[in-house]
């Protein structure tokens, strides 16, 4: 059993581009590199998101899908990847810890849903892409910024740094963990 949250932010903090309606995106064009490295983190494993991020992130193959949501909108529409659908974390959790403790789960967004179990303190492990730039955006997450990592009182540890292979100008990842109590 393993909870971790995996995130891409910008220099400034940014992670999402949204209209608060149906439209939840990335700030910036597609990283493929940055994609290729989700995959591969993620593939076999399991992945939590909000009901927002799922709006637009609609398939996700050879992973097993869970989504929050305390509403039943979903209900109406026919689903494309075969997920399962939480209205509490409990639930989510217990269900991940009696079928899939041999797995990693993955928490992949937006910011409410990180906010949420980073508050739950079961997570022990971040991996942030660092985008090079800034963005047009109106999602930011902050507290994943490298320099708020870094400070002691955040209680994080930075494990290793790399860059994705072929990015210029380079895409850096860094794992960060965190002795739980
Ligand atoms: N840069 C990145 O790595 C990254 C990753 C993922 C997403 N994003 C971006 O983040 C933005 C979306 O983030 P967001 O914070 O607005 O939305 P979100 O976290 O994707 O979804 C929020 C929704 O999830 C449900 N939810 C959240 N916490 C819950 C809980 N504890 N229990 C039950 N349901 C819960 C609620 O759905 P209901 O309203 O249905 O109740 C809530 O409205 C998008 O722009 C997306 O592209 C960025």
């Amino acid at each position: 059993m393993e909870i971790v949250i995996i995130a891409a932010i910008d220099e400034k903090g940014a992670v999402g581009l949204s209209d608060n309606k149906t439209n939840h995106d990335l700030p910036w064009p597609r990283n493929s590199s940055d994609m290729e490295h989700f995959s591969r983190q993620t593939r076999g494993n399991v992945v939590v998101m909000g009901h927002n991020t799922h709006k637009n992130l609609k398939k996700l193959n050879e992973r097993t899908v869970f989504i929050l949501s305390r509403t039943n909108t979903h209900k109406k529409r026919p689903e494309p990847e075969k997920a399962l659908w939480f209205s509490d974390s409990k639930d989510l959790l217990k269900h991940y810890k009696e079928k899939f403790s041999d797995k990693i789960l993955f928490i992949i967004g937006g910011p409410t849903v990180w906010e949420h179990f980073l508050g739950l303190e079961v997570v022990a492990k971040l991996i942030i892409t660092s985008i090079p730039g800034e963005h047009e955006a109106n999602v930011f997450f902050e507290r994943f910024l490298p320099e708020n990592l870094a400070q002691q009182e955040s209680g994080w540890k930075l494990e290793s740094t790399l860059v994705l292979a072929g990015t210029q100008p380079k895409v850096q990842v860094r794992t960060w963990t965190k002795r739980l109590k």
